[in-house]
């Protein structure tokens, strides 16, 4: 069952959008960047029920205080169109207006708008825990305007996906998760190429569910982060050659990165549950960056829910590691052998590896994987 109880799906063809498309051509236009065109298409699609459009500021105000709607249903991160000062303002309340690329082509419309203005510093302290600009996500939140435009969307004209292969919406998927008969489905998100600790969390929730659905966060992410690309790649490599290819399903999760670790691992929990996913992987620092957050406090979050008002199960993972004395990948609550055995890489030092041409331990890093983020660099 969708969070909410009823699936959205706000993108239509047909006649209902053709009259859609004729009428945005006489409304006011709102140019969307790309961030905000990846919104519209996770909004349109049902991944994030039972959002059926952009906020107002009552369902804002809302989430970003007490990580409710304002009927009490979960939804912990704030999901917003901002716009500039003269766009707000020539926007009629409770009017309508069309929805337009940054190429100029119209594709959708929000109707019942709603005009209002947001506080950064309140909205990082309560969303990000911080308003420290050097944090991604309250860097990104203070270089957009502070206008924004509530209200239902539709889409008429839906954006080509960037990757058709694993494009599937959350209809799609539970449609596939029926056909192979999988009950329990655990959904991994990632935004990383897969190394071995990753590929060790996929093990353990094979092992206790019917079936995996890797959600790789396909949206933006942060300049360092490795682009999305080669992530698909990576993913591809492993399942069929490590992990059995008819027990996975690949389908990208189409929003964007917030870094807002515990709230959004909570979001994370709640759309893939609309995807159908029963469970979600949540390991060390789920979601985080840097140091903002500790390793646990993404797990420690989904005990402030009851599990009837999350319908979805977190699956908590300690930080994993490949132990030489194990032989095997194993945690701190399954091995009993200190540091000194444990084969560990910092990300910046993997890096500094693969850039001078080498192969990184196949107890971090899969050749296969290495090899791809290797090409990747040059
Ligand atoms: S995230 O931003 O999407 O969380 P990443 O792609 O690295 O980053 O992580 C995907 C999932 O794997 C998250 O649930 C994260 O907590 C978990 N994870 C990553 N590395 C480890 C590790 N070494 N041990 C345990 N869990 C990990």
């Amino acid at each position: 069952m969708p969070h909410g109880g009823k699936r959205v799906q706000r993108s239509g063809s047909g006649k209902e959008a053709q009259d859609a498309r004729r009428e945005a051509a006489s409304l006011p236009k709102l140019v969307l960047s790309a961030y905000s065109l990846s919104e519209v298409v996770c909004l349109a699609t049902g991944v994030y029920s039972p959002l059926s459009g952009f906020l107002r500021e009552r369902a804002y105000r809302s989430v970003v205080e007490t990580m409710r709607l304002p009927d009490g249903l979960v939804f912990p991160l704030p999901v917003v169109l901002p716009v500039s000062r003269e766009a707000g303002a020539a926007l009629r309340p409770g009017g309508e207006a069309a929805l337009v690329r940054e190429d100029g082509e119209p594709f959708g419309l929000i109707r019942g708008v709603e005009v209002f203005e947001r506080d950064p510093s309140w909205e990082a302290r309560n969303v990000f825990g911080t308003e420290d600009p050097a944090h991604p996500g309250v860097g990104r939140l203070l270089s957009e305007p502070t206008t924004l435009v509530g209200g239902e969307i539709s889409v008429f004209s839906p954006p080509e996906p960037e990757f058709p292969e694993i494009a599937l919406t959350p209809k799609e998927v539970r449609a596939a998760i029926a056909s192979r008969g999988w009950k329990t489905v655990a959904a991994f998100q990632t935004r990383n190429p897969l190394h071995r600790a990753h590929e060790h969390l996929l093990r353990c929730a094979l092992e206790v569910c019917d079936g995996l659905l890797l959600s790789p966060l396909m949206g933006e992410t942060k300049s360092d982060d490795v682009p999305a690309a080669v992530r698909l790649r990576t993913y591809q490599a492993i399942v069929g050659t490590y992990l059995p290819q008819e027990r996975v399903l690949i389908a990208s999760f189409p929003a964007a990165m917030r870094y807002a670790g515990p709230r959004e691992a909570i979001f994370h929990a709640l759309c893939r549950k609309n995807f159908g996913a029963t469970h979600l992987i949540v390991g060390r620092d789920h979601a985080g960056v840097g140091t903002f957050y500790g390793p646990r406090e993404a797990q420690e979050i989904f005990e402030r829910f009851t599990a009837e008002e999350l319908g979805v199960v977190p699956l908590k993972f300690e930080p994993a590691f490949f132990c030489t004395r194990c032989q095997g990948m194993a945690s701190a609550k399954t091995c009993p052998h200190p540091d000194e055995d444990h084969v560990s890489l910092s990300g910046t030092k993997l890096r500094a590896t693969l850039r001078e041409g080498r192969l990184p331990p196949p107890e971090v890093t899969r050749p296969e994987v290495a090899r791809i983020l290797m090409e990747a660099l040059e």
